[in-house]
């Protein structure tokens, strides 16, 4: 099967990421997003995001302009009509995800292969919303979008072999690693990840350390690039939340459960550096 038009569902951080590495590929792509300000938004991320490369001498200004324009905004739904994979990245809540879905289905074209960049939430529920489970599958890109390597893929319960080989050759075409997962909350990444940053948080609202103690243990002590309060502040704490709870409910086990803190810092609109603020001020 032959992918040429890719329609990205969702302008936010990784929407607009994974938007601009298929431009950067040379893929017709269309960027959607309920209003015509936030698609707006996503296409200046990837204009700046562009311009860092040349700056550095990556890339020509002629070569950013031409990626620019492999881009379409989109405000409207029906586009996917024309492409021949959706890849979705909204907010991580299954009601919006299967709304969305369930959409698709009726306009997508009958050949098209429709992904989600969830990043932990179960890819078989997400396909059952659509009468093609067959073309479902997880499609797990890592923040920053343009610079990490990996995707997981995952297999939901009906995902067709075809359709998880196309995805594979995708990601290599965008020169990324692609691996194979299977459908279990938070795939392998999340699992082993959120868990971490969760009892940082702990860590924290026991007072045990400073913030930035805690962040400087994990990067000197065990080498991480970054601490674990500012991957979450990096990631977005309202995802971080959305994950833990998914892992708590999907598994029934206690060892899982949502520091309070981090529910707290949410209902606050702490949500990190998207919003300014989170366990770091930013500005
Ligand atoms: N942030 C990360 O580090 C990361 C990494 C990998 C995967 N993910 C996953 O990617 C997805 C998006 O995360 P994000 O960090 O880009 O979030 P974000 O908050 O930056 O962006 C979400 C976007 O979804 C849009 N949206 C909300 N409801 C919508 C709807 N009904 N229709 C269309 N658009 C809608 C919002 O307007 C917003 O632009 C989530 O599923 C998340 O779990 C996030």
């Amino acid at each position: 099967m032959e992918v040429n038009k890719i329609m990205v569902i969702g302008a936010g951080q990784m929407g607009a990421g994974i938007a601009q590495v298929f431009a950067e590929a040379e893929f017709d792509v269309i960027l959607y997003d309920l209003e015509e300000g936030i698609v707006k938004k996503g296409l200046n991320k990837i204009a700046s995001s562009l311009h860092r490369q040349v700056e550095k001498g990556e890339m020509t200004g002629v070569r950013r302009e031409e990626v620019i324009k492999n881009i379409s905004p989109s405000t409207l739904l029906q586009s996917a009509k024309n492409a021949d994979l959706i890849i979705e990245a909204v907010i991580e809540n299954m009601a919006v995800k299967l709304k969305i879905f369930e959409e698709l289905d009726k306009t997508a074209p009958e050949h098209a292969i429709l992904a989600s960049n969830t990043s932990s939430l179960s890819i078989t529920e997400i396909a059952s919303a659509t009468n093609r489970p067959e073309k479902v599958i997880g499609m797990h890109f890592m923040n920053p979008v343009p610079v990490m390597k990996l995707v997981e893929i995952i297999r939901g319960l009906e995902t067709e072999d075809m359709v998880y080989e196309v995805i594979e050759e995708l990601t290599k075409k965008l020169n990324k690693v692609p691996v194979e997962v299977n459908d279990y909350p938070g795939f392998v990444s999340n699992r082993i990840l959120m868990p971490m940053i969760n009892e940082a948080i702990y860590t924290l609202s026991e007072g045990v350390a400073k913030k930035e103690a805690i962040d400087e243990v994990m990067k000197l002590g065990m080498n991480h690039p970054m601490g674990p309060l500012t991957l979450a502040d990096f990631i977005g704490l309202d995802t971080c939340l959305y994950i833990m709870e998914t892992l708590h409910s999907g598994f029934g086990d206690d060892k899982y459960r949502p520091c309070p803190l981090l529910r707290k810092y949410v209902k606050a609109g702490r949500l990190g550096r998207k919003s300014g603020r989170g366990f770091y001020t930013y500005t």
